[in-house]
Formats: C-alpha cells, structure tokens, sequence
C-alpha cells in the first residue's frame, strides 16, 4: 500500500472526479425526464417554503436511466446531505439501524434496489417512514425487551427497477412515486454534447445524434459509448467525432443499427433460430444466453418490447414480425 493510499484512503482518482462531474447537481442540468422534474421541483418548492423534510419518493424504472442521479439532485435542491446504500447491502435491521442512527434531520436516505431489501428490514423501515421511529429489540430470551429509537424526519428515496416488485406496505408509505422512461433522441444527444463537453472532446451534432440513437433510450449507455467512440476517433481518425466514426466505432462495438447490443441480439435470434420465434420462457431464454432471468427481464426486455421487437403473452415471451425483419429472417 503506498503512503498516499494510508493517508488519504478516499482520493479520487480523474477518472472518478469525471465520472461525478458528468452527473447533474441540480434539476435545471437534469436533461429529460421533463413530467418527473416538473412534479419534483413543485413538492421540493412546497416542502422548502414549508420548511418541512420532503415525502418519501419512490424513483422506478429501468436501469440506467438516471434514479441515482435524481436523489442526488433531490438532496441538493433541498440543501440537505444524501446518505447512500441499497437493499442487498443491508443484510440485518443493525446495518439499517446504524444509518438511520446517522441521519440529521431533512437529509436524503438512498435505498438503491429498495425491492432487494431484507424482510425484517423493510418492516422496520414502516415506523421510520411513517412516524420517524424505531423499535429494537434489545437482550435475548426472557429478558430481551423493545427499545424505542426516535428519528430526526428524513426522506427516503427509494429506487426499483420495478414498482411491482415493492410488497404493498413499502410502496404505499411513498408520498411521491415518480416513473422514469427512456429517453428521448433529442435529449440523450443534449446529454452526449454536455459530456462530450465535460470530456473536453470534438464531437459535431451528426456525431452525438448518431451515438444518441443508438443508446437504447440510456444515458447511462450514452455516456458508455460516447467513451468508446472517443478512444475510436483519436486513434482512427483526426479526434473529432462525426457521424461516420460514431458509425464505424459502433460497429465495432457490435451496437447495430437500431441501437440493439450483442445481448439484444443473441436473445432475439436465439428466440427464432432454436424456438421458432416462441412462444418461449423467460428463464429458458437467459438460461440459453447465459444471463440471470432477472438481468433479462429488467434491462434487456424493457427495451426490446418497446421497440416492438419482443412481446410478452400469458404462455411466453414471442419475437415479433419486426424482428424477423430486422434480423433478416423470413417471416411467416
Ligand atoms: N448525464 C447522465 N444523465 C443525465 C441527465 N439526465 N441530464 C444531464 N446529464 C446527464
């Protein structure tokens, strides 16, 4: 270990600092998402003028999208400090207890795939949401009794990739349940231009614009490729990015024209080379792809279905007529 790293174990690297900077602090840098910033910036505006801590916000929608980013922005527009976990990090109600322990009063706490949550531990988060406290149990056998553990208020922002997958008591504890969508191709190449600025790179419109259609509806995915497409332009070609080296790079990313990933595409053919076209289960497809059926089902199905190349129906997953075409295969 170097004596840098004993001093100042929390140094970020460039990389790190870059990464932060391409996120938005406030909601007037937040590109997209206009009806979820429009709701925000009302309840934020009301629980300011208030001077009360905001209602519980539940943030859904798949991954990528930007639910990390908007409870950072959340805390910043309130002016209160965000503390950060996620439901698999948090294994007993003492990990939970020693967050909440560590809340002042107003500030953010970030639950990231809040479905993944311990069942004791959601049931403790009920009291915290709904009236700012905690029963513990402490001791053990005949003596153990409950101890009451009052909170300071605080918002809890929880983030899902899907609502349905909250039990019925958590969702209903959030006062303010906002749905996050794809993205827009005009937003995502605002979003490509701003990093492409932050990065301090050459990129001209045709060039975001082809890198934004191709990004699956994903910020996330974007700022991924544009990364990529970046490397590409300063080894291949003069540094700046057109339209032609967004293409040429993309094709070597395997990212086809309609945006589709590797992932996308072996689904799909996998779905009419071994199922003819399915009907086919969910956990038999991953299996055959080798991803996890919920990898599949939250970011790879989303998309494919709202692009229309992929339906779901009561007796399996089925390839449309669109992705006959759009792999060339004949459809009958
Ligand atoms: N970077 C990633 N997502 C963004 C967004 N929604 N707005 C601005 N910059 C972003």
């Amino acid at each position: 270990m170097t004596e840098e790293r004993l001093v100042s174990p929390e140094k970020e690297t460039t990389e790190q600092l870059i990464e932060k900077s391409l996120r938005p602090q406030f909601l007037s840098q937040y590109i997209g998402q206009d009806k979820v910033k429009h709701e925000l910036s009302i309840y934020i505006a009301a629980a300011k003028s208030r001077e009360e801590s905001l209602d519980h916000v539940l943030l859904y929608g798949p991954p990528g999208l930007g639910k990390t980013t908007m409870a950072m922005v959340i805390a910043n527009e309130m002016n209160v400090n965000i503390r950060t976990t996620s439901g698999p990090a948090i294994e007993k109600p003492g990990d939970l207890v020693a967050i909440l322990n560590e809340l002042e009063a107003g500030d953010v706490l970030f639950i990231d795939e809040i479905h993944r949550l311990p069942r004791v531990a959601e049931e403790m988060l009920y009291s915290a949401m709904e009236d700012f406290y905690v029963d513990i149990m402490v001791g053990q056998g005949p003596t153990a009794h409950p101890v009451h553990f009052p909170l300071p208020p605080f918002t809890l922002v929880g983030a899902t990739t899907r609502a349905g997958m909250l039990s019925a008591p958590l969702r209903d504890r959030f006062g303010i349940i906002s749905h996050l969508e794809y993205y827009q191709e005009a937003d995502l190449k605002e979003i490509v231009l701003r990093s492409a600025d932050i990065f301090a790179t050459d990129i001209v419109a045709t060039g975001a614009h082809e890198i934004a259609r191709r990004s699956r509806g994903t910020p996330r995915i974007a700022n991924r490729l544009l990364k990529r497409v970046r490397d590409f332009a300063q080894v291949e070609a003069d540094g700046i990015i057109d339209d032609k080296i967004a293409a040429r790079a993309l094709q070597l990313l395997q990212v086809d024209e309609a945006g589709l990933d590797y992932v996308d595409q072996k689904l799909i053919k996998t779905m009419i080379e071994l199922y003819g076209g399915g009907p086919v289960g969910l956990s038999t497809l991953a299996v055959n792809i080798g991803e996890e059926t919920e990898t599949v089902e939250d970011m790879y199905e989303p998309f494919l279905i709202q692009k229309g190349f992929l339906k779901r129906t009561p007796r399996g997953r089925i390839a449309t007529g669109l992705a006959y075409e759009h792999f060339g295969y004949p459809y009958e």
